[in-house]
């Protein structure tokens, strides 16, 4: 009954460590729609992980893979994407997204956040800084284009499927 309602792909933004990777999956389980990760996509592409690709190549063009890995994704049949931390902070990232799909922002506490990336040590922008510190100079800088996302979800500490099911209300 939900599915019918959904036309556009629902593109999951917010910060690394809120959840979208793991809420995205279940949420387009529920929905019975394919799910893709940006992140997943870009290390696919070029064969290898997120952390090697600033290492080697820097950030801009990280940036500019994500941003036409994000293009190519939101063509075609409608799916749920999980993007990563910085995609919609990017213009043209952003303004495609608010165009052509329903951009979900996930957000949640910063140390909620900042206990949740320190269990793994896969991001470039954090290495070996404070999680907590880096996340909320992050949130300073993002949560304005964060916020222009129609939909905003809270994500506490407990189930994501509680959070999963928050979307699902707001999409209903
Ligand atoms: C980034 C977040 C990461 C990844 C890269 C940069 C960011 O994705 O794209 O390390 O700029 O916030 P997650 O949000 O999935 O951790």
């Amino acid at each position: 009954a939900i599915k019918s309602h959904i036309d556009k792909p629902i593109v999951l933004v917010g910060l690394m460590g809120v959840g979208k990777s793991t809420i995205g999956r279940r949420l387009a389980s529920r929905l019975g729609m394919p799910f893709v990760d940006s992140d997943d996509e870009i290390e696919a592409a070029a064969g290898m992980k997120v952390g090697e690709l600033f290492e080697h190549y820097g950030e801009d063009y990280f940036r500019d893979g994500e941003r036409r890995v994000i293009a190519r994704l939101i063509e075609g049949p409608p799916k749920v994407i999980a993007t990563g931390g910085g995609a919609f902070v990017q213009e043209e990232t952003r303004e495609l997204v608010l165009k052509v799909a329903t951009a979900v922002w996930l957000n949640a506490d910063i140390d909620v956040l900042a206990e949740r990336v320190s269990r793994r040590d896969t991001r470039p922008l954090v290495r070996d800084l404070d999680p907590k510190m880096v996340l909320t100079e992050l949130a300073e800088k993002r949560n304005p284009f964060y916020s222009q996302a129609p939909i905003h979800v809270q994500s506490g500490d407990g189930a994501h499927d509680e959070t999963v099911d928050r979307i699902l209300e707001a999409l209903a």
